[in-house]
This record gives structure tokens, C-alpha cells and sequence, in this order.
């Protein structure tokens, strides 16, 4: 296939994808761009919660580890639905680790062993700032693309409830 026949296939592919969406390239860049920043923050905290698995200690710690794995498996069910969601637009999901590592709001666990009701209220701290950041998004991008924005408040609701159960354990 020639250059100019390939740039042809991508006009005519993104044209299709306005019809079907009903609003243009630029509009699916933004909203892109906004579950882009929500999935580097879901990949994060998923990869802080095994973290928090494996080094927790102290009392509580069978149950806790457990709880940990649980919600380590819903955050990374909704990452993929966010990723899913920006490729179904038409655009890519970074989902690098460096992109990662730059690119979140979830503040380092400290190294080593932890214990477990500091290691709770460290998570629900970045879980916090999660959340902030997601429903600063959120507004826009239902003024955008409901279904963008369903893709997220599925993954807020998954988040928020667990955030409820972290906090009950540390009774806050
Ligand atoms: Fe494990």
C-alpha cells in the first residue's frame, strides 16, 4: 500500500468514527486526554495496593491482605475499561510505566514493611486523591461523552466503596 493510499484509509477511518460518535477527532483527544489521567492514577494505586499485600504486618493482617488483593483486582478490572474506553475512541492507552511513574497523584508508600493501620490510612490517603482528581474530571467529560463518563462513575463507585471499607477498619 502507498504512502498516500494509507493517509487516505486514516482520513476516511476518522471521519467514520465522527459519524459514529458524533463529535469530531478534537473532542475524542480531550476526552482521551481525561480518562488518560484517570488510568495512570488506577494503574498506580493498583500497583501500590499489592505492595501494601505483600509487606503489611501487625494485627489484622490475614484479613487485610486479603481485602487488599480484592480491591487490587476491581481497580485493575477498571483500568482496563478506562484504557478500553480511550482505544474505542479511536486514540491509544499509555499505560507505560514510565508514563505511570510520571504521570499520577499517588504519593510512595514507605519502603519496607508496614504496618497495617498505617499502611490503611497511607491507601485511603491516596485512594483521596484518586477520587479528587477523577471527579475534577468527570463533569467535563459528561458534558462531552456519557459514556466516557459512565466508564468512570463505574470505576469511582468500585473505588468509593472500597475506600468506605478501608476507612471502617481504621474507624475514620
Ligand atoms: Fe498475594
Amino acid at each position: 500500500m502507498t504512502q498516500l493510499a494509507e493517509t487516505t484509509d486514516i482520513k476516511a477511518s476518522a471521519a467514520s468514527l465522527t459519524d459514529k460518535f458524533g463529535f469530531g477527532r478534537d473532542v475524542r483527544r480531550e476526552i482521551s486526554k481525561r480518562l488518560q489521567s484517570c488510568l495512570t492514577d488506577w494503574i498506580a494505586i493498583a500497583l501500590q495496593l499489592k505492595q501494601a499485600h505483600w509487606n503489611l504486618v501487625g494485627p489484622q493482617f490475614r484479613a487485610v491482605h486479603e481485602q487488599l488483593d480484592e480491591i487490587e483486582a476491581d481497580v485493575r478490572l477498571n483500568a482496563d475499561e478506562l484504557a478500553e474506553r480511550i482505544v474505542t475512541l479511536g486514540e491509544s492507552a499509555d499505560g507505560r510505566p514510565d508514563t505511570v511513574a510520571g504521570d499520577n497523584h499517588v504519593e510512595a508508600l514507605p519502603l519496607g514493611r508496614l504496618d497495617v493501620g498505617e499502611c490503611v490510612e497511607a491507601l485511603v490517603s491516596n485512594i483521596g486523591k484518586v477520587v479528587g482528581n477523577a471527579r475534577e474530571v468527570l463533569p467535563k467529560l459528561g458534558e462531552e461523552d456519557p459514556i466516557s463518563e459512565d466508564v468512570l462513575i463505574a470505576a469511582l463507585r468500585n473505588l468509593e466503596k472500597h475506600d468506605w471499607m478501608l476507612r471502617s477498619l481504621i474507624g475514620i
